[in-house]
């Protein structure tokens, strides 16, 4: 960790800037008051509904390009390193397969929150936004488990126990990469919610008429449209709160939300490769624009750098001198 390198929040907290409002929808690229990031899209969803965010991509160094293709080299050599293993255990076992996938698919969200935990404690950042959407994102993930265990997928041991120990090296391995680099951890995470997007809508395509005929499990007919949906919302910041309401009268239903629900961790996961650019959905006011961000307990808008990756080359280049300025 670089302390000197991060600002302490209540040095870096210019009150005139949260005044601002504007008159956009969440998690739309905000305007250009900081540097963003180039990211490719490597993973864009070939069989979706789903629009892939659009993001700006001003000239970068060569150097960024250079740290951000490694980076994504790494990611994408670890994706495909998993999802052969999975590949080789679990090519006829559809449920089980989606419990270890699903048994995974919480902790980077878990780690993130971690670590942004962590650094508030430190007084380095403050970012409510960003742990009331991970931590919707892991109780959205939470229920896909919950549904897949209903289904039977946790019924093996030895399904268990792979599932139980990939989660825990993956938990340090994520807060290791967020810590390093939050643009790489987030696009490993891209890259793991397409994985979970394309395996579930191959599955529905190959066994539609099958799961039609089937009942819905009881907790995917709770948590889809049962109750209070606030979190239901908050993990989907590409729509509107109250645009999305599944109707669960079938397997089929499930499984089709369930491979939404990916679709749109995908998004926010790209979006969130843009440095301060991930906002809750319901931080934004009927009209469209963006609720005060003090008062939402939100945004440290002058970091100096983001991960160790981004504080060590700033700190030998001109970069963070140029944005103490
Ligand atoms: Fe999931
Ligand atoms: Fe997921």
């Amino acid at each position: 960790m670089l302390p000197f390198l991060f600002p302490p929040i209540s040095r870096t907290r210019n009150p005139s800037k949260f005044s601002k409002s504007y008159p956009v929808r969440a998690a739309v690229v905000r305007e250009q008051e900081e540097k963003e990031v180039v990211v490719e899209e490597t993973f864009r969803p070939k069989t979706s509904g789903f629009n892939v965010q659009s993001q700006r991509e001003p000239p970068q160094p060569d150097s960024d390009q250079l740290i951000i293709k490694i980076e994504q080299s790494i990611n994408v050599f670890l994706t495909d390193t998993v999802i052969k293993v999975l590949d080789t255990f679990y090519r006829d076992r559809d449920y089980a397969r989606f419990f270890v996938l699903e048994t995974i698919a919480r902790v980077p969200y878990f780690a993130f929150i971690s670590v942004l935990h962590l650094y508030e404690s430190f007084g380095w950042w403050r970012r409510a936004d960003y742990l009331k959407v991970h931590f919707a994102e892991s109780w959205n993930e939470m229920h896909h488990l919950l549904i897949m265990e209903e289904l039977g997928g946790n019924s093996w041991w030895f399904d268990r126990f792979l599932a139980q120990h990939i989660a825990v090296f993956y938990y340090f391995m994520t807060v290791f990469m967020y810590a390093l680099s939050p643009r790489m951890a987030y696009h490993f995470s891209e890259c793991v919610e397409h994985h979970a997007y394309s395996t579930y809508d191959k599955f529905i395509k190959a066994n539609g008429d099958e799961l039609k005929e089937m009942p819905a499990p009881e907790v995917a007919v709770r948590y889809y449209t049962g109750g209070d949906l606030y979190l239901f919302d908050e993990f989907q910041t590409s729509r509107v709160p109250n645009s999305r309401r599944p109707k669960i009268d079938n397997l089929y239903d499930t499984f089709v939300n369930i491979r939404e629900d990916e679709g749109e961790h995908c998004q926010t996961m790209k979006a969130s490769q843009t440095p301060g650019n991930l906002r809750s959905p319901h931080s934004y006011a009927d009209d469209g624009s963006k609720e005060d961000e003090l008062s939402s307990g939100c945004m440290d808008t002058e970091l100096h750098c983001e991960g160790i990756v981004d504080c060590l080359k700033k700190s030998v280049g001109p970069g963070l001198s140029k944005t103490k300025q």
